[in-house]
């Protein structure tokens, strides 16, 4: 913890509101311990159960994770608006930073020429009874799915993929319910669950998916819900093959009472088929975002499902935010429909392709085996996440450790090669292959 922070308060509820103040004001950054309970206990002159309560409190609305011997920390992303500085400290000065997961913006497609379309096709203003899902709109994400197998569906339109999880989650399950995630998985979703105040099962993950017994496991286990990402799983780079999507189709048949969510995040990006799930349990959702091939800022997905799953998100919207902008649907449509934004999109992905392959290549020959079928990232094993990161830092760049990834799973490193050129590579794999210390032979979990 700073040390300039002291927590304060005689009541449970005051000592969780403190430490939620500390956190909203950047006293208490990310990883900050808050003190043991007894220490806490006899500096504010309360009964030890009072602590236990504020924690547990701020534990259940995902603030802070108690973790065994460490204690109890901030969570990486608490859901406390905070300056965001606080929360993504920036590379210190000279550091090459490929921590950040996120779309090389270099290769997005410029929005301006779209946008001045849309300024001259705009006719008048619309109010509130006109909106919604726009028909054009739904034929064409429909068109768009249906190229890719995914059966005839309703649709809707979420604020992006994580909104899309967080509006099904919310419509089907209960706070204290458990829901099978991939492990490693993305980090915004594990933040995601602890904020609703559900409970998180890992699965493990290898090269082709979710593997079929850890996912029995966890519906064995009351999982309510299963996330999968279909490709560019992040931040192994996984994708659901062939053979992964029929055996997982076939345990699903046995759950009917599942919540199937697919995240699709990488969408046209993805250079690697799809081989969805989806239809295979009664209750399912496929998620498309078009943050990774046309631009994070626009925050719209595609969300298409069941009658009744598709009819619980939209209805609970409609008395909510209400819809996505026709605005920003019709500029995401005009995005759909331009050949050279498609041609784009394609050149991008082939450009990911080059220097994910060419990383791992380059590392395969310096005798470090690591990951990355599909996406933006690559994951690497490593002895000592601590260490390995260290010692890439004192190389002057900056990876994420894989601890933000992981519920059970061994150490690893994640390499988002964004912010990458082909001419980079030998020099950081050189520097990963000194970072990096024998790698954990199979698998990606313990
Ligand atoms: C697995 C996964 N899903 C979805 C997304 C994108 O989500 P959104 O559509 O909310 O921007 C990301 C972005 O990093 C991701 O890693």
């Amino acid at each position: 913890m700073s040390a300039r922070y002291q927590v304060t308060g005689a009541t449970a509820a005051e000592i969780s509101a403190s430490v939620e103040s500390g956190i909203r004001h950047a006293a208490l950054v990310p990883g900050d311990p808050l003190p043991p309970v007894r220490t806490l206990a006899v500096e504010l002159a309360v009964s030890p159960a009072t602590v236990s309560r504020a924690y547990a409190d701020l534990r259940r609305r995902g603030l802070v994770v108690t973790a065994g011997r460490h204690g109890t920390r901030v969570r990486p992303r608490p859901p406390v608006a905070a300056r965001r500085a606080a929360l993504r400290p920036p590379p210190g000065p000279g550091l090459r930073d490929l921590s950040a997961g996120q779309p090389d913006t270099r290769l997005l497609p410029p929005l301006g020429p779209h946008l001045a379309r849309l300024a001259e096709s705009a006719g008048t203003p619309v109010g509130y009874p006109d909106v919604g899902v726009l028909p054009e709109v739904a034929e064409a994400a429909r068109e768009r799915l249906a190229a890719d197998g995914i059966p005839p569906a309703e649709v809707t339109l979420t604020g992006g993929a994580l909104d899309g999880i967080e509006r099904l989650l919310g419509a089907h399950l209960r706070p204290g319910d458990a829901v099978a995630v991939e492990d490693p998985g993305w980090a915004s979703l594990l933040d995601l669950i602890a904020a609703l105040g559900m409970r998180p099962i890992g699965v493990p993950v290898d090269d082709d998916g979710p593997m079929v017994a850890g996912v029995a496991a966890a519906l064995a286990a009351g999982a309510r819900a299963l996330v999968v990402t279909s490709r560019a799983q992040n931040p192994t780079g996984a994708a659901v093959s062939a053979d992964r999507a029929a055996a997982l189709r076939a345990l699903l048949a046995e759950y009917a009472d599942l919540l199937l969510i697919e995240d699709d995040h990488a969408a046209e990006l993805a250079r690697v088929p799809l081989h969805p799930l989806a239809g295979a349990t009664a209750s399912w959702a496929f998620l498309r975002s078009v943050s990774k091939p046309f631009g994070p800022d626009l925050r719209l997905a595609v969300l298409a499902g069941d009658e009744t799953t598709v009819a619980r998100v939209a209805g609970r919207a409609r008395v909510g935010a209400g819809w996505v902008s026709t605005v920003l649907q019709r500029l995401v449509l005009s995005l759909w429909h331009d050949p050279a934004v498609t041609a784009s999109v394609a050149r991008a992905a082939d450009s990911y392709e080059r220097r994910r392959d060419g990383l791992i290549a380059a590392l395969a020959v310096r005798g470090l085996p690591a990951h990355g079928r599909s996406g933006i990232n690559v994951w690497l094993p490593v002895a000592d996440e601590t260490l390995a990161a260290t010692v890439l830092r004192d190389a002057g760049w900056l990876a994420a450790p894989g601890a933000l990834y992981r519920i059970a799973g061994p150490p690893a490193l994640r390499i988002t090669v964004s912010a990458l050129d082909e001419e980079d590579l030998p020099a950081l794999a050189d520097a990963l292959a000194r970072a990096a210390r024998p790698a954990v032979p199979a698998g990606f979990s313990a």
